[in-house]
């Protein structure tokens, strides 16, 4: 079972370290120019999240949540802007993309901003999970990649919070997938849309 975490509203004036409103905003640059390329397909997959608003409120958690370990998830990493964000709280990150030309931008990202941060290209919905979506038009559905699982040697069951994005409509599925295969007292994040951030815990 989940319990939902209220996270304060004011969460938003938490002051951002310089270095951090720095790459945030060197994040959009980046995507900006990825979305703008005319000689490629647009991945529709990727939307970049509010970067500031997750980034105070995965600080506002650590302060203020029991963690069961300091290992860090992300789904779906895109350009791997969490994931390196997370970095910089004391976290060891992992993030799974689906996509290789996302995965590319990511690790060019956490190179050149110097972060410690492994990404893995790979599906990062647990074998089977798929079971749990009552639609399967999901935009988490149907990646044809290796489970990202497989490739690291860990479970969902290893991570003691995990961040996502989803699409709208696909929150509950997240849910149940989360509910279903993370360790008792893990902690999930999810960004849902503009000043949505949501934080569960699973209790039983
Ligand atoms: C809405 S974007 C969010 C990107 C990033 N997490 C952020 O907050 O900026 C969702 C991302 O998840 C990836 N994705 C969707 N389903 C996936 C799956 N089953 N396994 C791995 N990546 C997936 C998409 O390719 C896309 O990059």
């Amino acid at each position: 079972m989940l319990e939902r975490i209220v996270i304060p509203s004011s969460v938003d004036q938490l002051l951002l370290p310089a270095e951090i409103r720095l790459w945030i905003s060197d994040a959009r640059n980046r995507i900006e120019a990825f979305q703008d390329r005319w000689d490629q397909p647009q991945i529709e997959q990727f939307v970049a999240a509010d970067y500031e608003l997750v980034y105070q409120s995965l600080a506002w958690t650590l302060e203020s949540q029991l963690l069961i370990g300091r290992r860090f998830l992300e789904w779906g990493c895109g350009f791997a802007v969490v994931s390196a964000l997370a970095s910089t709280l004391d976290l060891d990150v992992i993030g799974i993309e689906a996509e290789g030309e996302l995965l590319d931008q990511g690790q060019r990202l956490v190179a050149e901003w110097n972060t410690n941060v492994e990404l893995v290209c790979g599906n990062f919905l647990p074998p089977d999970s798929d079971e749990l979506a009552d639609d399967p038009t999901l935009p988490s559905l149907g990646h044809p990649v290796r489970c990202a699982y497989e490739t690291l040697g860990l479970e969902l069951d290893d991570f003691a919070i995990v961040y996502s994005y989803p699409w709208p409509g696909e929150d509950d599925f997240h849910e149940r997938v989360f509910d279903r295969y993370a360790c008792r007292g893990a902690l999930m994040l999810q960004f849902c849309g503009p000043n949505d951030v949501r934080l569960w815990r699973k209790r039983a």
